[in-house]
């Protein structure tokens, strides 16, 4: 088994679970609904995204829910390399129809906490997310689960996300701590607005807890809801 490339230890200390442990009351404080499916994505690559939604999701396992992770971003397939994965066939061929779902998900990676991993794809990448197929197969895994973290592409490169959000209850926005410009995150709103998504809240990752800017040592992550995301943009005219 590969080397696992994250978790920090939630339940203690360090700003970043504590950070998450907001991340988790602030969405149980938004939406009342038991269970759910949250999207995570960013503007540009790189930003946190498979990051935030693999933590995320042991977060909630931790507490108890049943949760399931999906590697929804097929054209940079990451979520099985956090867990020292490296067979990482799912969703791809579930949508091709070479395997079934049963069979392609990664039970208990962490307690309460099961993947559904995928193979790289590049051609109708977003014709497949948003076949018949997979808005059955959405269903169908939101019935077995407390709550679906699907992981994404980021929405310079592609629309998944906007499509990915009419099949789930809310979306987490990664915000790489100054690798963003406005037009970025204009552009990354405007897609997500016009699918009419329900944006829970803006993540600002890899902030150096100094206050110095942006650091290698000391990533952690702060959360700010929706308003706040407003007015950033706003404020940057
Ligand atoms: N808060 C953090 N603390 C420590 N490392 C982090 C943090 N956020 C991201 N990283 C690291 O930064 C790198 C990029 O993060 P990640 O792969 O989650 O980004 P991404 O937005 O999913 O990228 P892509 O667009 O390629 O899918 C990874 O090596 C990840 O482990
Ligand atoms: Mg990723």
């Amino acid at each position: 088994m590969a080397e696992r490339k994250l978790f920090f230890k939630l339940d203690g200390q360090s700003p970043v679970a504590e950070s998450l442990r907001v991340l988790r009351t602030n969405i149980n404080f938004i939406d009342e609904n038991e269970k759910r499916t949250v999207v995570v994505t960013s503007a540009i690559p790189k930003e946190g995204k498979s990051f935030i939604a693999a933590n995320y999701a042991m977060s909630e396992a931790m507490v108890g829910k049943k949760v399931l992770l999906v590697d929804c971003d097929l054209r940079r397939p990451r979520a099985h390399s956090s867990f020292g994965i490296e067979d990482h066939h799912g969703l791809g061929e579930i949508l091709l129809g070479g395997k079934n779902v049963e069979d392609a998900i990664v039970k208990e990676v962490e307690k309460n906490l099961d993947l559904l991993p995928t193979k790289h794809m590049e051609h109708n990448v977003t014709e497949i997310l948003q076949s018949k197929k997979m808005v059955s197969l959405m269903k169908e895994l939101q019935e077995s689960y407390d709550l679906v973290v699907v992981d994404t592409a980021p929405l310079m490169v592609a629309t998944d996300a906007a499509i990915l959000s009419k099949v789930s209850d809310g979306v987490i926005f990664v915000n790489g701590y100054d690798m963003t410009s406005k037009k970025e995150l204009m552009y990354a709103k405007e897609m997500l607005s016009s699918a009419g998504a329900n944006l829970y809240g803006m993540v600002v990752n890899k902030v150096d807890n100094s206050g110095y800017g942006y650091g290698y040592k000391s990533h952690g992550y702060y959360n700010y809801n929706y308003k706040y995301y407003q007015d950033y943009i706003k404020e940057d005219k």
